[in-house]
Order: structure tokens, then C-alpha cells, then sequence
């Protein structure tokens, strides 16, 4: 039996719940990410030219560390990686995520929420992020799950 786990984080919940309906769909493990400094509802206000995700969100290459309790994946065939949508990519913590993960030989799938951006921008953003650790990895085309109808025409696509 395949063994799955769906890692994810969610500052306001929206993305929680989705990643928690897909585990359950999937029979899936279940664990969030964490960035190493917690964003407060200020960090998170997009429409504050000087909050601190506009600022992270739109610096080049910005490195934000994660919290040091990302699971042991090498059990895992399949990792799906859940995220908010930021300034049209992922948040920037999604880079130290990566680079914290051994995801050769493991077949990845990508899903965000948003309040009406597409999954274009973050699809490249993770691309750059994952080739860049590894060259053997099976990689999906990710999707905004913004409603069930998004949501179950994903589950259908998923190739694991
Ligand atoms: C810093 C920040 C930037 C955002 N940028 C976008 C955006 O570019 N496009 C969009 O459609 N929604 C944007 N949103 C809205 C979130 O993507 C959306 O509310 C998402 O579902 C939140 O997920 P969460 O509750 O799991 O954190 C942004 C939200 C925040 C906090």
C-alpha cells in the first residue's frame, strides 16, 4: 500500500481545511509546517505596503527559516504540499521547506487557496524550488482548491 502525507500550512485556516478533507479522501498522514517567527494578523495584512508578507512576498529570494519539526518522510511515496497563495506564490518559508525535504524518488503533488489568483506563478516557483534538490522527482501540476468542484476534479487528476 502506497503511503501518503499531506504537509501544509495555513495562516487564517483556509488551507487547513482543505488539506485535512484531502487526507481524509486519501487516507492520508496529516502535519503542518511552521515558519521559525509565527506571523502575526498585523504580518498578514496584504493591503499594508509595509507589513512584513508584503515585504517578504515581493523581495527576490527572500529566506524565510521554518520551524525545525518537519516529519521524517522517508516512508512516504507520495507528498502533497499545501500552501496559501501570497503575492501569487507560495509563501517564502516554501523554499526552506523544500530544502529541508529529500523528495527524490517520491511523487509530489502542489494545492493552494486563494482568494482568486491561479496556481501559474506558484507552479513555477515550486518547480525552481524542487529541481533545484533534485532530479528525480515526480512532480504534478498543482491547483487552487478553491471550491469542491476545483477540489475533486485535482483528486481525479492526481496520478498516485
Ligand atoms: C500576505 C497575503 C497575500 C495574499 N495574496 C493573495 C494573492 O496574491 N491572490 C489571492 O487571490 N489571494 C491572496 N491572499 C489571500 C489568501 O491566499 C487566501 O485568503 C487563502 O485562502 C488563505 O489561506 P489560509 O487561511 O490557509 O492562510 C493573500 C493573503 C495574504 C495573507
Amino acid at each position: 500500500m502506497k503511503k501518503t502525507l499531506v504537509l501544509y500550512y495555513s495562516a487564517t485556516g483556509t488551507t487547513k481545511k482543505v488539506a485535512e478533507e484531502i487526507a481524509v479522501k486519501l487516507d492520508a498522514d496529516i502535519t503542518a509546517v511552521h515558519p521559525q517567527k509565527p506571523y502575526t494578523t498585523a504580518d498578514l495584512n496584504w493591503h499594508d505596503d509595509n507589513s512584513r508578507t508584503t515585504f517578504e512576498q515581493h523581495e527576490h529570494g527572500y529566506r524565510v527559516e521554518i520551524k525545525d519539526d518537519l516529519p521524517d518522510i522517508s516512508g512516504y511515496d507520495n507528498i502533497i504540499i499545501g500552501h496559501p497563495i501570497w503575492w501569487a506564490i507560495p509563501p517564502r518559508m516554501f523554499s526552506a521547506v523544500i530544502d529541508h525535504l529529500d523528495l527524490n524518488g517520491k511523487n509530489v503533488a502542489l494545492f493552494a487557496t486563494s482568494d482568486i489568483t491561479g496556481y501559474e506563478r506558484a507552479q513555477s516557483y515550486m518547480e525552481r524550488a524542487i529541481k533545484k534538490n533534485g532530479d528525480d522527482v515526480k512532480l504534478g501540476q498543482g491547483a487552487v482548491l478553491n471550491s469542491r468542484q476545483q477540489l475533486n476534479d485535482w483528486l481525479a487528476k492526481l496520478a498516485f
